[in-house]
């Protein structure tokens, strides 16, 4: 018994002082890293008259070692002192937003603990090193964004096999980056966006990242098709290969991926028409396909997405008629279609179901009247429906549509009179362009006040505006900076 305790005393006594050289240490090893960055004033904590090292801005102890140093955006303009790697248990590194210099830190190589290094927005150049896996193989989030980094992703990096964050968006990487990247089954987020690659196809081994959530290849000079084997993503939430050069067909395993959230393809050469099987994405929130070539028609399965918020199909060549079920989704708040082939009517139900904003779908060919229910949920912004062949008056709803900017109806064939109190309602409208129609009736005696653009020519209005009245310069209508007034054909 005595004996036992007299152990447990010994060996306490040995783990304290122990700890306490430890201590000792890692603190004579933070005051040179201070001196490293040149005493930058965000360090003046870093002093001995304050109490432990443990408590300075930054730093992290677990058991009283350090464990983590947290010093974004503190103005440090010196390069990653090599005595970093001293502080032995080392494990999480941010010195994202700085302006710490020059070449890849490989003195990290020796920080054998480290888990977490995010030296994202600072002002790196050169290539990343070929030696790159020997960083830490605990590493499991690795940001380099926003540097200036340039030539090729090696293919060693496909060796850090812990890696979730891989971030490398945001640099000069000029040349190619590996198929390798497929072998890291771990990886959550792959972030290559707006990197100048030399121009590549998708390796097909990307469909192999079976942990994949959120793959950002946006602005990275693709081309090619998007590899079938994306249908195996079964964990992608998010897909945004934007702005590329990406041509095919858009693979139907795609929208199968019962965890996709968000896809982004828009800014493609994308052809062949949208699958319309049934969409498994059920959770799809935001789909924007706008600036492609797809044919066909609109799927129907994008009425049952019961969580869509954003519809952008914008500049393609689709046809046939907008679904139904389109008018009836509960989350729709923006929808642009314009500068398609569709045809029939609006969804007769549209805006009655959600909070919608936006609706854009000029230069097409529908026809039939406007929904009566755009404004219902009183949020509604912009109507944009020029250069089709709608008819009829426009909706009575809009009267009392205060949020109401925009108005777009010109070259359809629209009559009747302007919704009555319209103009006193919709204090924020700025633009209503309504020429080439058939409106009639007046206008009012005054505009909302920040209205800048009228145009209403080519209508039937029976009293012709006075172009006195309505000069810029009169100061009645202070904001109109284009009017354009003449009322007959
Ligand atoms: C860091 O470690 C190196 C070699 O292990 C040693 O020479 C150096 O003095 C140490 N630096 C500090 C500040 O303890
Ligand atoms: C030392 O750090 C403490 C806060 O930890 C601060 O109040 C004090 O001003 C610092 N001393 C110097 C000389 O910077
Ligand atoms: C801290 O010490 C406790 C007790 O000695 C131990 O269980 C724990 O694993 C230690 N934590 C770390 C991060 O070393
Ligand atoms: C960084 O420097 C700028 C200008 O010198 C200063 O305004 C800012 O407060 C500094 N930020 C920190 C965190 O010290
Ligand atoms: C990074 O690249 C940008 C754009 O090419 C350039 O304007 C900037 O000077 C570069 N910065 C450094 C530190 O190389
Ligand atoms: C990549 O950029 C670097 C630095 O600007 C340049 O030296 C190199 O030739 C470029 N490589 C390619 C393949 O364009
Ligand atoms: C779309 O397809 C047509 C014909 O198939 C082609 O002429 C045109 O260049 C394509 N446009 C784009 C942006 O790829
Ligand atoms: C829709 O969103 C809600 C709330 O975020 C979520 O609970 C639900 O699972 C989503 N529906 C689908 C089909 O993913
Ligand atoms: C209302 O419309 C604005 C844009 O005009 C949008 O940003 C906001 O999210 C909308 N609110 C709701 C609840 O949909
Ligand atoms: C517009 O509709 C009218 C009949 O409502 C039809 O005669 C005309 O051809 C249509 N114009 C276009 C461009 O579709
Ligand atoms: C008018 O616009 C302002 C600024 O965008 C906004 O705060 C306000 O809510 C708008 N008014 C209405 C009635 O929508
Ligand atoms: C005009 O626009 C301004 C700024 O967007 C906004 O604050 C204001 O509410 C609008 N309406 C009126 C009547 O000024």
């Amino acid at each position: 018994m005595a004996a036992n305790s007299l152990l447990l005393l010994l060996l306490s006594l040995l783990i304290s002082s122990f700890t306490t050289a430890t201590s000792q240490t890692e603190q004579q090893i933070l005051l040179q890293i201070k001196k490293d960055f040149n005493n930058p004033p965000s360090l003046s904590s870093w002093n001995t008259t304050s109490t432990s090292h443990c408590e300075w801005t930054g730093i992290q102890c677990t058991n009283g070692s350090v464990t983590g140093i947290s010093l974004s955006d503190q103005n440090i303009t010196y390069p990653i002192p090599h005595t970093i790697c001293n502080l032995s248990n080392l494990a999480y590194l941010d010195l994202s937003w700085n302006y710490l210099p020059g070449s890849f830190p490989t003195s990290l190589y020796n920080c054998n603990n480290l888990q977490y290094l995010d030296i994202s927005q600072n002002l790196f150049v050169g290539s990343i090193p070929s030696t790159i896996n020997r960083l830490s193989n605990k590493l499991y989030h690795l940001s380099l964004s926003s540097n200036n980094f340039t030539g090729d992703i090696p293919s060693s990096i496909g060796q850090l096999s812990a890696l979730q964050y891989l971030l490398l968006d945001n640099n000069l990487f000029n040349g190619t980056y590996p198929a390798e990247l497929g072998n890291l089954l771990n990886l959550e987020h792959l972030w290559l966006a707006s990197n100048p690659f030399l121009p590549s196809q998708i390796p097909a081994e990307f469909g192999s990242m079976s942990s994949l959530s959120f793959l950002w290849m946006a602005s990275t000079n693709l081309h090619g098709s998007i590899p079938d084997t994306f249908g195996k993503l079964q964990n992608l939430v998010q897909l945004d290969l934007s702005m590329n050069s990406l041509s095919g067909r858009i693979p139907e395993g795609i929208w199968m991926l019962k965890k996709l959230e968000r896809i982004y393809l828009y800014h493609n050469q994308l052809s062949g028409a949208i699958s319309d099987t049934k969409v498994g994405a059920q959770g799809l929130t935001q789909v924007d396909l706008s600036m492609n070539n797809l044919t066909g028609s609109i799927p129907a399965g994008f009425g049952k997405l019961q969580n869509l918020t954003l519809l952008s199909l914008y500049y393609n060549q689709l046809s046939g008629e907008i679904p139904a079920e389109i008018g009836l989704l509960p989350s729709l708040t923006n929808l642009k279609l314009f500068s398609n082939k569709l045809t029939g009517v609006l969804p007769p139900e549209l805006g009655k179901h959600s909070n919608l904003w936006n609706l854009e779908v000029d230069d097409n060919s529908l026809s039939g009247e406007l929904p009566q229910f755009l404004c219902s949920r009183g949020n509604f912004t912009s109507l944009v429906v020029f250069n089709n062949n709608f008819t009829g008056k426009l909706p009575s709803s809009l009267a009392t549509c205060n949020t109401l900017n925009n108005l777009m109806v010109q070259n359809n064939n629209f009559y009747g009179q302007m919704p009555a109190g319209l103009w006193s309602t919709a204090v924020n409208l700025t633009t209503v362009i309504m020429h080439h129609n058939s409106f009639s009736g007046t206008l009012p005696e005054e505009l909302p006040s920040n209205l800048t653009r009228l145009e209403i020519q080519v209508n039937r209005f029976s009293v012709i505006v006075s172009p006195a009245t309505y000069q810029p310069t009169s100061g009645l209508y202070g904001c109109l900076t284009r009017l354009i007034y003449q009322t007959t054909s």
